[in-house]
């Protein structure tokens, strides 16, 4: 049974995959060879592979072009780049592309065997569950909700099932867990996507008020009801209700909304006709509704109704391993927004938030990391930057008990990325490179071995 891993290894000079293909058959692998990118592309359409190993320097289509379309492609294999030293700094903005690894030429056999084993693996194990993840992560992008860890991935999984039905859905969370966010998913795949998404936030009006927004009213049906207006319930005809801290809906109000789910009608103040609404509800709250039911506030009938279906989102204090990528995320995001370039963060700067319990969870987080760029006067986000409220914390724990870190290897990647970054900037001179890291001579050797930047004797 011919069952070997595929690799295709892209690069103009021939001598470079003679010799990949000499090291990796031994290995076990297929070998595919292409001169420039565009001969890869077209080897791919037809002769899908495991792993590509692509040069940066290439004529025709160059290495960060190519990487584009292969990204562009559904489940692309991991793409290793190979670069030569000098220029490690493109290597890594094609690591922001998404390449998997890379190397830098001349190749070390063994590094070189090392990193095509890694990106194997890595490729078998993404082909294992590529569709659920494929539209999970699809969803993530459309969505931009952010979230690796155990619990996120089954939310999502949770909205991927329930999106395209027509049930009614409670979402649960603390404040700012991102039950907002989810509700917004929930329509956007939703059949009704290309309908309206309209909000009611039921704690922020007064009660006469709110049963108007909901319901509408006829022209005259109170003094300054000079026209016909329709409620939200009829703005979101074909599309999605969604009611905000519907835990604050007063008890009258609560009825009406049993009613339109059941019967599907609604009537505008004032009116003594109803109207037909064709609307899917979906419903958040931060309070516990069973303890609503039981104090009597909340009506149990209408509780079944919109509770068809539950989706809890955990507090981001029970689930820190997402908080690496939350920060990449909102430092991308409220850069720009910004006009600030921010690099990074330190670890100090993670290990302070890791060290927090988030009582307002990732909208806080997310004002936390504003406000660090804003303060901030390095591009790499340091723990002087946050509030009080955090480093005190962090400083008082710190006496107590070790540390343990989510996401290490993100750290490792910032701490990779400063290190290129300074020999870059100091043309690769180490002693300048040392000293504009603050680090003494051997330590930056010591790093420089540890990252792969420099071969270990
Ligand atoms: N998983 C996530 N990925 C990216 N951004 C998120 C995520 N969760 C929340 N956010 C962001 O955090 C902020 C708060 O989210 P959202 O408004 O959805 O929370 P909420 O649960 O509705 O809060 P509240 O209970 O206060 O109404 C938003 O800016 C949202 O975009
Ligand atoms: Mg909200």
């Amino acid at each position: 049974m011919q069952n070997k891993p595929r690799l295709m290894v892209v690069d103009d000079e021939a001598g470079h995959r003679q010799m990949v293909r000499a090291v990796m058959q031994d290995e076990g692998y297929e070998i595919f060879e292409a001169e420039n990118g565009r001969k890869c592309l077209v080897q791919l359409q037809k002769n899908p592979v495991d792993v590509i190993l692509l040069d940066m320097k290439m004529p025709v289509l160059d290495g960060m072009g190519t990487l584009e379309q292969i990204k562009k492609r559904q489940n692309p294999p991991p793409v290793v780049m190979v670069t030569a030293f000098g220029s490690v700094g493109s290597a890594v903005e094609a690591m922001k592309a998404g390449a998997f690894d890379y190397l830098t030429k001349p190749a070390d056999i063994d590094e070189l065997k090392v990193v095509v084993k890694k990106a194997h693996e890595y490729s078998l194990l993404t082909r294992e569950n590529t569709q659920l993840k494929d539209r999970i992560s699809k969803l993530q992008k459309s969505a931009r909700i952010i979230g690796q860890s155990m619990a996120m991935r089954q939310v999502m999984e949770l909205v991927e099932q329930v999106a395209p039905t027509e049930a009614n859905v409670l979402i649960l969370g603390e404040s700012g867990t991102g039950k907002e966010l989810i509700a917004r998913a929930l329509h956007e795949e939703s059949a009704r996507s290309e309908g309206p998404l309209v909000k009611v936030n039921c704690a922020a009006l007064p009660e006469e008020l709110l049963e108007s927004e909901l319901f509408g009213y006829r022209k005259g049906a109170f003094t300054g009801a000079v026209q016909d207006k329709p409620g939200r319930f009829q703005l979101a005809e074909k599309g999605t209700l969604f009611l905000d801290e519907i835990g604050e809906l007063p008890k009258h109000l609560q009825a009406k909304i049993l009613r339109a789910l059941q019967e599907r009608v609604v009537e505008p103040l004032g009116s003594v006709r109803e109207q037909k609404v064709d609307v899917r509800l979906l419903a958040a709250t931060n309070k516990d509704l069973d303890i609503e039911v039981k104090k009597g506030a909340f009506r149990q009938d209408l509780y079944f109704r919109l509770n068809v279906l539950e989706i809890m989102i955990p507090p981001l204090r029970d689930r820190l391993e997402d908080l690496p990528l939350l920060v990449s995320h909102f430092i991308r995001v409220l850069g720009d927004k910004n006009r600030k370039q921010v690099r990074g963060v330190d670890r100090s700067f993670l290990e302070a938030l890791n060290n927090y319990h988030w009582p307002g969870n990732v909208r806080e987080l997310e004002n936390v990391v504003e406000r660090a760029i804003i303060l901030s006067r390095s591009d790499v986000l340091g723990v002087s930057d946050l509030p009080a409220a955090i480093t005190d914390s962090f400083s008082r724990d710190k006496k107590n008990q070790s540390l343990e870190v989510p996401g290490d290897d993100y750290l490792k990647e910032s701490e990779k990325e400063a290190l290129i970054r300074a020999l870059r900037d100091n043309k690769g001179h180490r002693e300048k490179t040392a000293a504009s890291l603050g680090i003494s001579r051997r330590s930056l050797q010591y790093k420089l071995k540890k990252h792969g930047l420099i071969r270990p004797h």
